[in-house]
């Protein structure tokens, strides 16, 4: 008999980066992380809009089901600052300034995701991608030159641990909009 454990899926909501903001992404990750720890390969390269641990199909149901009433307008997010959590070891590129729109997404999508069993984090909201992993090297907060991200759409992701680290799929892309979207499947 196969344990509960075993029929749950890893999963996070996030933004994924079109491949030409992935491609900047990527550079700037070049260029920052050097031998500082084990820096994000490009195609996983994500910024996490809420992370949903592991979760039944029903749930996965009821999740996918919450991101459809979730409408918001599309936003830019002006990627300008590069930073360093010590003790995750993350080195991360973010924003000086937060958008509303990123904002009102993740409150939206945190509100819908309640009734499916989903407990918003205390922390506040810190949007990152993280470029880098096990960067044990402090860094101060840097300005960058700075990535503007027009951000379109919404995804909800598996996570599959492998002995090669986590490996990503995509499971449904939202377009925002004004009005609650329809999933569409895959990408
Ligand atoms: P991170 O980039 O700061 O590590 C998949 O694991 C994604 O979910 C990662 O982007 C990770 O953020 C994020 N995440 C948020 N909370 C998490 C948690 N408690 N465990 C694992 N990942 C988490």
């Amino acid at each position: 008999m196969s344990s509960p454990e075993a029929d749950r899926e890893r999963l996070f909501f996030a933004l994924w980066p079109d491949p030409p903001i992935r491609d900047r992404l990527k550079t700037l990750a070049r260029e920052v992380v050097g031998r500082n720890g084990r820096r994000t390969a490009a195609d996983k390269l994500h910024l996490t809009l809420a992370f949903l641990g592991a979760r039944t199909a029903g749930e996965r149901d009821c999740m996918t089901a919450a991101a459809a009433q979730v409408g918001v307008a599309p936003f830019t997010l002006r990627l300008d600052l590069v930073g360093h959590w010590r003790r995750p070891r993350i080195l991360w590129a973010g924003a000086s300034v937060t958008p509303a729109g990123l904002m009102e997404l993740v409150g939206a999508l945190n509100a819908h995701l309640v009734p499916c069993g989903y407990q918003p984090e205390s922390r506040p909201f810190q949007a990152h991608l993280t470029l880098a992993r096990k960067a044990t090297r402090p860094v101060p907060l840097t300005p960058v030159e700075p990535i503007e991200w027009p951000v379109h759409s919404f995804c909800l992701v598996r996570s599959v641990i492998a002995s090669t680290g986590s490996r990503y799929e995509i499971l449904h892309t939202w377009p925002l909009g004004p009005e609650p979207v329809s999933a569409a499947p895959g990408t």
